[in-house]
Order: C-alpha cells, then sequence, then structure tokens
C-alpha cells in the first residue's frame, strides 16, 4: 500500500497548486492527479452536482490503485467530503480542515475572513469548522466567484484584479479581520497582490501548503508515506485536453507537468 500512489482531484488545474506543495514537502510520493477540466468550474454548481462530480472523480483514482485521496478543491470538499468518506474505504483529505487547523494555530485570531468560490461560502463548510473550534470568533464570509477566472487569463499583475480584489478585500479590512483563509485551489498565485492590498499584521492562510503539510502528518500516522529512497512520479489526467490547459497547468505546477493524458470518467 505505501508504494501506491496519492490520488489528488480537483475541478480543473487549479489543485496544481497542492501537488505543488505535496511534491516539495513529500518529493518521495508518485501523485496521480486528476483535475475534470471538462465540468470545472464547481464553484457555482449545486452541492447535488458537485457531489456527484466528485464520487466520479474519487472512483477513476480508486480504479488507478491509489493508497488515498487528497480533495484539492475547496468546493468539493465543502460539499462532497463527508459523503466521499462514507462511500470509500480508504483515507480520503480534505483541504478545510487543514486550513482551519493552521488559522487557528494562532491563539490571538478572533476576526477571521474568508474568501473562497460562491459553492464554498454558501456550503458553510469553513464557517461551521472556525465555529466549532473555537468560540466567540468573529468570521466574515465573501464570496469571490471573479479571481478564480482572473488568475487562468494571468492577470495577476493586472490593474483590473487589483481593483476587483480591492471590492472583495474592503469590506473585510473594515471588519478588522486578522486572519485571511485562501479558500480556493487558485488563491495561493494572488498572495503577492494580497500582501500590497491588506493590512502587513493581517495572517494568510493558504489551503495548497496547509493541506500538504497535514497530508504528511496524515501519511506518518497512518504509516503509509513512500520510503525515502522512491523518486515520486507525477501522472496528470484531465477530462478535457487543451493546449490552454497545458500553459496552465505548468503556471500552477511551476514546472513542465509532463504528457498530460485524458481522462475518461463514469467507466470505472
Ligand atoms: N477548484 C475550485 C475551488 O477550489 C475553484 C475553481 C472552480 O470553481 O471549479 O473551489
Amino acid at each position: 500500500m505505501k508504494s501506491g500512489p496519492l490520488g489528488i482531484f480537483d475541478s480543473g488545474v487549479g489543485g496544481l497548486t497542492v501537488v505543488r506543495a505535496v511534491q516539495d514537502l513529500l518529493p518521495a510520493e508518485d501523485i496521480l492527479y486528476l483535475g475534470d477540466t471538462a465540468r470545472m468550474p464547481y464553484g457555482s454548481k449545486s452541492p447535488e452536482t458537485i457531489r456527484q462530480f466528485a464520487d466520479e472523480d474519487a472512483r477513476f483514482l480508486l480504479a488507478h490503485g491509489v493508497k488515498g485521496i487528497v480533495v484539492a478543491c475547496n468546493t468539493a470538499t465543502a460539499h462532497a467530503l463527508p459523503s466521499l468518506r462514507e462511500k470509500f474505504q480508504l483515507p480520503i483529505l480534505g483541504v478545510i480542515e487543514a486550513g482551519v487547523d493552521a488559522a487557528l494555530a494562532n491563539p490571538q485570531a478572533q476576526r477571521i475572513g474568508i474568501i473562497a468560490t460562491r459553492g464554498t461560502i454558501r456550503s458553510h463548510a469553513y464557517q461551521h469548522a472556525l465555529a466549532l473550534r473555537r468560540t466567540g470568533l468573529l468570521i466574515h464570509a465573501q464570496a469571490a466567484p471573479l479571481l478564480a477566472p482572473l488568475v487562468e487569463e494571468d492577470w495577476i499583475d493586472h490593474p483590473a484584479t487589483e481593483l476587483i480584489l480591492k471590492a472583495y478585500l474592503d469590506p473585510l479590512i473594515e471588519k478588522g479581520i486578522d486572519t485571511l483563509m485562501l479558500a480556493c485551489t487558485h488563491y495561493p498565485l494572488l498572495i503577492s497582490v494580497l500582501r500590497k492590498l491588506l493590512p502587513e499584521d493581517v495572517f494568510l492562510v493558504d489551503s495548497a501548503t496547509t493541506c500538504a503539510e497535514h497530508l504528511q502528518r496524515e501519511l506518518t500516522r497512518l504509516d503509509l508515506l513512500a520510503p525515502d529512497s522512491h523518486e515520486g512520479k507525477l501522472e496528470v489526467h484531465l477530462t478535457d485536453l487543451s493546449e490552454e490547459f497545458e500553459v496552465l497547468a505548468r503556471r500552477f505546477l511551476r514546472k513542465a507537468p509532463g504528457r498530460i493524458q485524458r481522462a475518461v470518467l463514469g467507466g470505472a
């Protein structure tokens, strides 16, 4: 089991931010990545649809013999993690628990801002997880549906992105947030702009890094870490292939993703 690949899925290529963080921390792990590019975005879809898509994504990875699954997509974690854990008998991690742990590792954290897709915000998954862990928190959740497309357009340093970010962030800054949770696969790419726009002392929690750290703890606890001597490989499967996804994948991963294969779901 230890030598099996780790399955990571997302609605598209944004989840490669999680892959990158996992590769940095756990270079011995083989990773099988599935991006459901044919059906993204998940962030604007209904909870039932997201649960169905997540079920099919997980089955694809299971059919490829993964030893555990990481749901890199915040929207899929928010809506589908409990149902996936009920259905499938292998370790399944999402991005929310780890992010919440990281935010609350600071005992002073009191006013927490969350930015995410509309689906993630509407699920209240982050809000509930935070409130369960610490009473008296002031939680301010802001749907930011325009951000993922801007990142995909590579408009990171574009004035329009700064303007839109300000519109999303100003209400949170007015509330005096001390922590901002970047609850979407795409947002780690915006960190430099966010730092410019936010007061210096706001603590940023990015779900990719925190998820990789959580995964390391879980694989250690379950004795499922790949042997150190192994050199981890990455296999990327996408449900829709286009040249554009190759370019995007390279940007999210910060290196060439290798040969990308077309995934057909539903057959497993
Ligand atoms: N991967 C999604 C998330 O983290 C963002 C893109 C989408 O809406 O599909 O919520």
